[in-house]
Protein backbone atom coordinates (compact mmCIF):
# COMPACT_ATOMS: atom_id res chain seq x y z
CA UNK A 1 0.00 0.00 0.00
CA UNK A 2 1.29 3.36 -0.82
CA UNK A 3 -1.47 6.12 0.43
CA UNK A 4 -3.57 4.37 3.36
CA UNK A 5 -6.04 7.18 4.91
CA UNK A 6 -6.47 8.07 8.49
CA UNK A 7 -10.31 9.37 9.93
CA UNK A 8 -10.95 10.09 13.03
CA UNK A 9 -15.24 9.72 13.25
CA UNK A 10 -18.02 9.91 15.70
CA UNK A 11 -17.72 11.89 19.06
CA UNK A 12 -14.47 12.92 19.98
CA UNK A 13 -12.61 10.95 22.71
CA UNK A 14 -10.09 10.87 24.42
CA UNK A 15 -6.58 8.95 23.23
CA UNK A 16 -7.85 9.33 19.43
CA UNK A 17 -4.84 11.64 18.90
CA UNK A 18 -2.36 8.96 20.29
CA UNK A 19 -4.42 6.54 17.93
CA UNK A 20 -3.62 8.98 15.14
CA UNK A 21 0.30 9.28 16.13
CA UNK A 22 -0.18 5.11 16.13
CA UNK A 23 -1.20 4.97 12.54
CA UNK A 24 0.64 7.55 10.48
CA UNK A 25 4.40 6.51 12.32
CA UNK A 26 3.38 2.19 11.41
CA UNK A 27 2.45 3.82 7.83
CA UNK A 28 5.89 5.50 7.52
CA UNK A 29 7.49 2.55 9.21
CA UNK A 30 6.33 0.44 6.09
CA UNK A 31 7.11 3.49 3.93
CA UNK A 32 3.76 4.65 2.77
CA UNK A 33 2.25 7.94 2.70
CA UNK A 34 -0.06 8.79 5.34
CA UNK A 35 -3.34 10.76 4.87
CA UNK A 36 -4.76 12.67 7.37
CA UNK A 37 -9.09 13.10 6.59
CA UNK A 38 -9.73 16.31 8.13
CA UNK A 39 -13.63 16.70 9.63
CA UNK A 40 -14.33 12.91 9.70
CA UNK A 41 -16.79 11.75 7.06
CA UNK A 42 -17.86 15.06 6.47
CA UNK A 43 -14.69 15.72 5.26
CA UNK A 44 -14.30 12.57 3.62
CA UNK A 45 -17.16 13.59 1.40
CA UNK A 46 -15.41 16.66 0.32
CA UNK A 47 -12.30 14.90 -0.19
CA UNK A 48 -10.68 17.58 2.33
CA UNK A 49 -7.44 15.76 3.18
CA UNK A 50 -3.90 16.49 3.72
CA UNK A 51 -0.61 14.24 3.72
CA UNK A 52 0.82 14.32 6.94
CA UNK A 53 4.58 15.82 6.87
CA UNK A 54 6.99 14.88 9.87
CA UNK A 55 6.34 16.88 12.98
CA UNK A 56 2.60 17.18 12.21
CA UNK A 57 1.81 13.91 14.59
CA UNK A 58 4.79 14.83 17.30
CA UNK A 59 3.57 16.34 20.87
CA UNK A 60 0.36 14.89 20.75
CA UNK A 61 0.25 11.78 22.69
CA UNK A 62 -1.17 13.43 25.64
CA UNK A 63 -3.76 15.58 24.03
CA UNK A 64 -7.14 15.50 23.96
CA UNK A 65 -9.59 15.88 21.18
CA UNK A 66 -8.19 14.96 17.48
CA UNK A 67 -5.92 16.49 15.36
CA UNK A 68 -8.17 15.63 12.53
CA UNK A 69 -10.95 16.43 13.67
CA UNK A 70 -14.50 14.83 13.64
CA UNK A 71 -17.93 15.70 12.06
CA UNK A 72 -21.06 13.46 11.72
CA UNK A 73 -22.16 12.56 8.31
CA UNK A 74 -25.32 10.78 8.31
CA UNK A 75 -26.24 11.40 4.87
CA UNK A 76 -23.09 8.86 4.11
CA UNK A 77 -25.82 5.63 4.90
CA UNK A 78 -27.73 6.39 1.48
CA UNK A 79 -25.35 7.70 -0.97
CA UNK A 80 -24.70 5.34 -4.05
CA UNK A 81 -20.94 5.25 -5.50
CA UNK A 82 -21.58 8.19 -7.59
CA UNK A 83 -22.23 10.36 -4.48
CA UNK A 84 -19.70 12.63 -2.92
CA UNK A 85 -17.88 9.79 -1.20
CA UNK A 86 -17.12 7.89 -4.05
CA UNK A 87 -15.92 11.12 -6.01
CA UNK A 88 -13.57 11.83 -3.34
CA UNK A 89 -12.64 8.49 -2.38
CA UNK A 90 -10.93 9.04 -7.00
CA UNK A 91 -10.02 11.88 -5.92
CA UNK A 92 -7.50 10.77 -3.11
CA UNK A 93 -6.55 7.47 -4.49
CA UNK A 94 -6.32 6.29 -1.27
CA UNK A 95 -4.67 2.07 -0.93
CA UNK A 96 -6.61 1.63 2.76
CA UNK A 97 -7.95 3.53 5.48
CA UNK A 98 -7.89 3.45 9.18
CA UNK A 99 -11.01 4.18 10.65
CA UNK A 100 -11.04 5.34 14.70
CA UNK A 101 -14.32 6.05 16.02
CA UNK A 102 -17.60 4.20 17.52
CA UNK A 103 -20.41 1.93 15.84
CA UNK A 104 -21.55 4.93 13.29
CA UNK A 105 -17.97 4.96 12.21
CA UNK A 106 -17.62 1.27 11.60
CA UNK A 107 -21.14 1.58 9.55
CA UNK A 108 -19.08 3.88 7.47
CA UNK A 109 -16.08 1.47 7.51
CA UNK A 110 -18.10 -1.29 6.47
CA UNK A 111 -19.76 0.62 3.45
CA UNK A 112 -16.46 1.67 2.31
CA UNK A 113 -15.05 -1.53 2.06
CA UNK A 114 -18.15 -3.01 0.71
CA UNK A 115 -19.83 -0.84 -1.74
CA UNK A 116 -15.88 1.18 -2.56
CA UNK A 117 -14.22 -1.90 -2.42
CA UNK A 118 -11.62 0.03 0.04
CA UNK A 119 -9.95 -1.85 2.44
CA UNK A 120 -10.36 -0.85 5.83
CA UNK A 121 -9.33 -1.09 9.55
CA UNK A 122 -11.32 -0.27 12.43
CA UNK A 123 -10.21 0.82 16.47
CA UNK A 124 -12.60 1.53 19.02
CA UNK A 125 -13.07 4.91 20.08
CA UNK A 126 -15.86 6.38 22.04
CA UNK A 127 -16.48 7.26 25.47
CA UNK A 128 -19.25 5.23 25.44
CA UNK A 129 -17.76 1.88 25.54
CA UNK A 130 -20.68 0.40 23.91
CA UNK A 131 -18.60 -1.54 21.09
CA UNK A 132 -18.99 -4.87 20.27
CA UNK A 133 -15.71 -7.00 20.14
CA UNK A 134 -13.14 -5.10 22.85
CA UNK A 135 -13.15 -4.99 26.52
CA UNK A 136 -12.53 -0.96 26.37
CA UNK A 137 -12.94 1.23 24.11
CA UNK A 138 -10.72 4.63 23.72
CA UNK A 139 -11.70 7.03 25.80
CA UNK A 140 -14.04 5.40 28.13
CA UNK A 141 -11.16 5.11 31.23
CA UNK A 142 -10.59 9.00 30.63
CA UNK A 143 -14.35 10.00 30.91
CA UNK A 144 -14.94 7.39 33.69
CA UNK A 145 -12.17 9.06 35.83
CA UNK A 146 -13.28 12.52 35.01
CA UNK A 147 -16.89 11.80 36.22
CA UNK A 148 -15.35 10.02 39.19
CA UNK A 149 -13.54 13.12 40.35
CA UNK A 150 -16.40 15.58 39.51
CA UNK A 151 -19.03 12.97 42.03
CA UNK A 152 -16.54 12.83 44.56
CA UNK A 153 -15.64 16.61 44.59
CA UNK A 154 -20.00 17.12 44.46
CA UNK A 155 -20.23 14.78 47.37
CA UNK A 156 -18.13 16.98 49.77
CA UNK A 157 -20.95 19.38 49.25
CA UNK A 158 -24.07 16.85 49.48
CA UNK A 159 -22.36 15.24 52.81
CA UNK A 160 -21.77 18.94 54.13
CA UNK A 161 -25.50 20.35 53.12
CA UNK A 162 -27.85 17.35 53.73
CA UNK A 163 -28.30 17.40 50.00
CA UNK A 164 -29.50 15.28 47.55
CA UNK A 165 -27.74 15.98 44.22
CA UNK A 166 -28.63 14.39 40.12
CA UNK A 167 -25.89 13.80 38.31
CA UNK A 168 -26.46 13.51 34.76
CA UNK A 169 -23.37 11.69 33.14
CA UNK A 170 -23.30 10.55 29.22
CA UNK A 171 -24.73 7.78 27.77
CA UNK A 172 -27.90 8.10 25.43
CA UNK A 173 -27.72 4.04 24.76
CA UNK A 174 -25.62 2.78 26.96
CA UNK A 175 -25.80 3.16 31.38
CA UNK A 176 -21.66 1.04 31.39
CA UNK A 177 -20.50 4.49 32.14
CA UNK A 178 -23.45 5.83 35.05
CA UNK A 179 -23.18 2.57 36.28
CA UNK A 180 -19.56 2.20 36.91
CA UNK A 181 -19.24 6.20 38.10
CA UNK A 182 -21.92 5.13 40.53
CA UNK A 183 -19.95 2.28 41.82
CA UNK A 184 -16.69 4.03 41.99
CA UNK A 185 -18.36 7.19 43.95
CA UNK A 186 -20.50 4.95 46.11
CA UNK A 187 -23.57 6.69 44.83
CA UNK A 188 -27.28 5.58 46.41
CA UNK A 189 -28.93 5.37 43.53
CA UNK A 190 -27.92 4.91 39.52
CA UNK A 191 -30.51 5.16 36.61
CA UNK A 192 -29.35 3.75 33.03
CA UNK A 193 -31.06 3.23 29.81
CA UNK A 194 -31.53 -0.52 30.22
CA UNK A 195 -33.28 -0.74 33.49
CA UNK A 196 -36.55 0.74 34.30
CA UNK A 197 -37.11 2.94 37.62
CA UNK A 198 -40.09 3.95 39.72
CA UNK A 199 -39.76 7.97 40.70
CA UNK A 200 -41.72 6.80 43.55
CA UNK A 201 -39.66 3.94 44.73
CA UNK A 202 -36.47 5.83 44.84
CA UNK A 203 -38.12 9.03 46.74
CA UNK A 204 -39.34 6.37 49.29
CA UNK A 205 -35.36 4.80 49.55
CA UNK A 206 -33.71 8.13 49.99
CA UNK A 207 -36.68 9.37 52.62
CA UNK A 208 -35.80 5.56 54.65
CA UNK A 209 -32.62 6.38 54.56
CA UNK A 210 -32.35 9.57 55.59
CA UNK A 211 -34.78 8.56 58.64
CA UNK A 212 -31.92 6.08 58.79
CA UNK A 213 -29.26 7.71 59.69
CA UNK A 214 -27.62 8.93 55.83
CA UNK A 215 -27.20 12.77 55.19
CA UNK A 216 -26.75 12.50 51.55
CA UNK A 217 -28.30 11.01 48.19
CA UNK A 218 -25.89 10.65 44.78
CA UNK A 219 -28.32 9.90 42.16
CA UNK A 220 -25.99 8.87 38.97
CA UNK A 221 -27.91 9.28 35.66
CA UNK A 222 -27.26 8.07 32.32
CA UNK A 223 -28.89 11.01 29.72
CA UNK A 224 -30.49 7.69 28.16
CA UNK A 225 -32.33 7.27 31.28
CA UNK A 226 -33.89 10.73 31.70
CA UNK A 227 -32.64 14.26 32.11
CA UNK A 228 -31.18 15.29 35.53
CA UNK A 229 -33.72 18.66 35.44
CA UNK A 230 -36.93 16.41 35.10
CA UNK A 231 -35.96 13.84 37.85
CA UNK A 232 -34.96 16.88 40.13
CA UNK A 233 -38.36 18.61 39.58
CA UNK A 234 -39.83 14.98 39.82
CA UNK A 235 -37.90 14.51 43.31
CA UNK A 236 -38.77 18.35 44.60
CA UNK A 237 -42.54 17.36 44.12
CA UNK A 238 -42.29 14.30 46.74
CA UNK A 239 -39.66 14.76 49.08
CA UNK A 240 -39.25 18.26 51.38
CA UNK A 241 -35.46 18.17 50.96
CA UNK A 242 -32.91 20.44 49.30
CA UNK A 243 -32.41 18.82 45.82
CA UNK A 244 -29.21 20.18 43.59
CA UNK A 245 -28.37 18.90 40.01
CA UNK A 246 -25.24 18.58 38.00
CA UNK A 247 -24.98 17.71 34.33
CA UNK A 248 -21.51 16.75 33.99
CA UNK A 249 -21.91 16.84 29.69
CA UNK A 250 -19.17 17.46 27.34
CA UNK A 251 -16.27 18.19 29.99
CA UNK A 252 -15.79 14.16 30.07
CA UNK A 253 -14.97 14.37 26.38
CA UNK A 254 -12.14 16.31 26.73
CA UNK A 255 -8.97 16.49 28.30
CA UNK A 256 -5.62 14.87 28.40
CA UNK A 257 -6.36 11.28 28.21
CA UNK A 258 -5.30 8.77 30.86
CA UNK A 259 -2.45 6.53 30.65
CA UNK A 260 -4.60 3.90 30.11
CA UNK A 261 -6.18 5.29 27.07
CA UNK A 262 -2.90 6.53 25.73
CA UNK A 263 -1.32 2.50 25.44
CA UNK A 264 -4.82 1.41 24.69
CA UNK A 265 -5.04 3.76 21.48
CA UNK A 266 -1.51 2.82 20.90
CA UNK A 267 -1.61 -0.93 21.24
CA UNK A 268 -4.82 -1.29 19.01
CA UNK A 269 -4.35 1.03 16.18
CA UNK A 270 -0.45 -0.06 15.60
CA UNK A 271 -1.58 -3.46 15.03
CA UNK A 272 -5.01 -2.52 12.75
CA UNK A 273 -2.61 -0.48 11.00
CA UNK A 274 -0.50 -3.55 10.69
CA UNK A 275 -2.94 -6.37 9.54
CA UNK A 276 -4.45 -3.62 7.01
CA UNK A 277 -0.80 -3.25 5.24
CA UNK A 278 -0.60 -7.24 5.68
CA UNK A 279 -3.90 -7.00 3.47
CA UNK A 280 -6.36 -8.38 6.51
CA UNK A 281 -9.46 -5.20 6.06
CA UNK A 282 -12.75 -5.65 7.14
CA UNK A 283 -12.14 -5.77 11.09
CA UNK A 284 -12.30 -4.02 13.50
CA UNK A 285 -9.07 -4.65 16.61
CA UNK A 286 -10.37 -4.76 20.46
CA UNK A 287 -8.42 -6.00 23.26
CA UNK A 288 -9.90 -8.81 24.94
CA UNK A 289 -8.56 -10.00 28.41
CA UNK A 290 -5.30 -8.02 27.20
CA UNK A 291 -5.33 -9.78 24.18
CA UNK A 292 -6.04 -8.61 20.39
CA UNK A 293 -9.46 -9.45 18.65
CA UNK A 294 -10.51 -9.30 15.85
CA UNK A 295 -13.94 -9.04 14.76
CA UNK A 296 -15.89 -8.24 11.70
CA UNK A 297 -16.70 -4.51 10.92
CA UNK A 298 -20.55 -5.37 10.80
CA UNK A 299 -22.42 -5.26 13.94
CA UNK A 300 -20.57 -3.19 16.64
CA UNK A 301 -23.72 -1.98 18.01
CA UNK A 302 -25.58 -3.50 20.69
CA UNK A 303 -22.78 -3.96 23.32
CA UNK A 304 -23.60 -6.61 26.32
CA UNK A 305 -26.72 -5.53 28.31
CA UNK A 306 -25.36 -7.94 30.94
CA UNK A 307 -22.20 -6.00 32.00
CA UNK A 308 -24.18 -3.42 32.62
CA UNK A 309 -27.14 -4.69 34.71
CA UNK A 310 -24.03 -6.73 36.67
CA UNK A 311 -22.43 -3.23 37.33
CA UNK A 312 -25.76 -1.42 38.06
CA UNK A 313 -26.69 -4.22 40.40
CA UNK A 314 -23.77 -3.72 42.23
CA UNK A 315 -23.55 -0.05 42.54
CA UNK A 316 -27.39 -1.08 43.98
CA UNK A 317 -26.40 -3.08 46.08
CA UNK A 318 -23.44 -1.43 47.86
CA UNK A 319 -24.20 2.22 47.62
O1 LIG B 1 -21.20 8.74 21.80
C1 LIG B 1 -20.49 9.56 22.66
C2 LIG B 1 -21.40 10.58 23.30
O2 LIG B 1 -20.63 11.41 24.14
C3 LIG B 1 -22.62 10.02 24.05
O3 LIG B 1 -22.35 9.57 25.35
C4 LIG B 1 -23.52 11.21 24.02
O4 LIG B 1 -24.86 10.80 24.16
C5 LIG B 1 -23.27 11.82 22.68
O5 LIG B 1 -21.96 11.41 22.29
C6 LIG B 1 -23.36 13.31 22.63
O6 LIG B 1 -23.13 13.72 21.34
P1 LIG B 1 -22.92 15.24 20.92
O7 LIG B 1 -21.56 15.67 21.35
O8 LIG B 1 -23.04 15.20 19.43
O9 LIG B 1 -23.99 16.02 21.59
Amino acid sequence: MKRIGVLTGGGDAAGMNAAVRAAVRTIWHHGAEAVGINRGWQGLAEADARVLKKGDVSGILHQGGTILRTFRYPEFAEETKDGPVGKALKKLKLDGMVVIGGDGSFRGADKLMTDYDLPVVGVPATIDNDINGTDRSIGYDTALNIAVDAVDKIKDTASSHGRIFVIEVMGRNYGLLAAQVAMATGAEETLVPEIPYDIDDICRNMETAYKNGKYHALIIVAEGAGRASQITFDINSRLNRPVRMVVLGHIQRGGAPSAFDRILATRMTHHATELLIDGKAGVMVGIVANKFKTSSLRKKAGADNAVVRQNWELAQLLG
